[in-house]
């Protein structure tokens, strides 16, 4: 892990609030690793999941606060990593389920390994992915009866998001989930990522991103 600055190469807006921010800059990464990116509106650093977008270096933000509005607005970025543990997609066919905001996660996945993708948004976006995109809740629950015919499913976005969507698959196939919301330090200092699993406690910024629904959830 190391510091970085990052200089801006394009921004991209997906919905009212949400964007992707490509970078002139390259940083090997493992899938799902993450980048801690300074604020001047906090001294906590703010996770962002590493893809790509366009072939460059990406991240996905939602707007949800003075942090992550000062990072939209920036063209130059201070960062540290890549941090947390790689994503290694287990045998047989895959599907990456996600919020807009994970895109350029989801476009690297998919490069990497040839899963399908399923984008689940509660608005339209503003431009074409090369996903299948559903809006709206119902067409969400709707998109998770109808998956059928995987081995694994990895699912990204909000707290709520993903336990709906691993109560919904774990009975079809292995359930992944990354919990990326849980970040403080990022770096295995505060123990703020700190969760109860069935194999005992674990540090999301090191032992993670990425968990097995099971560990987490019944
Ligand atoms: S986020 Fe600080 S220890 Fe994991």
């Amino acid at each position: 892990m190391e510091n970085f600055s990052l200089t801006r190469s394009e921004l991209v807006q997906l919905t009212a609030d949400t964007f992707i921010i490509s970078f002139n800059e390259w940083i090997d990464f493992e899938p799902i690793q993450f980048i801690m990116i300074e604020t001047e509106t906090s001294i906590v650093r703010k996770p962002f999941g590493l893809g790509r977008w366009n072939g460059k270096l990406a991240i996905g933000v939602q707007i949800i606060g003075p942090g992550t509005n000062y990072i939209v607005q920036q063209s130059v970025l201070n960062a540290h990593g890549p941090c947390g543990k790689g994503f290694v997609p287990p045998e047989g066919k895959g599907a990456m389920i996600a919020t807009p905001a994970c895109l350029p996660m989801a476009l690297d996945l998919h490069k990497r390994c040839s899963c399908d993708v399923f984008i689940g948004s509660l608005e339209e976006l503003s431009i074409e992915i090369p996903f299948p995109l559903v809006v709206g809740d119902e067409a969400f629950l709707s998109l998770l009866r109808s998956l059928e015919g995987y081995d694994w499913f990895l699912v990204i976005g909000s707290d709520q998001m993903e336990k709906i969507s691993y109560d919904a698959l774990k009975d079809k196939a292995e359930v992944f989930v990354s919990f990326n919301e849980y970040m403080a330090c990022g770096i295995g200092a505060c123990r703020g990522c700190a969760k109860e699993t069935k194999n005992g406690l674990k540090h999301l910024c090191i032992d993670g991103p990425v968990l097995r629904g099971e560990e987490v959830w019944s």
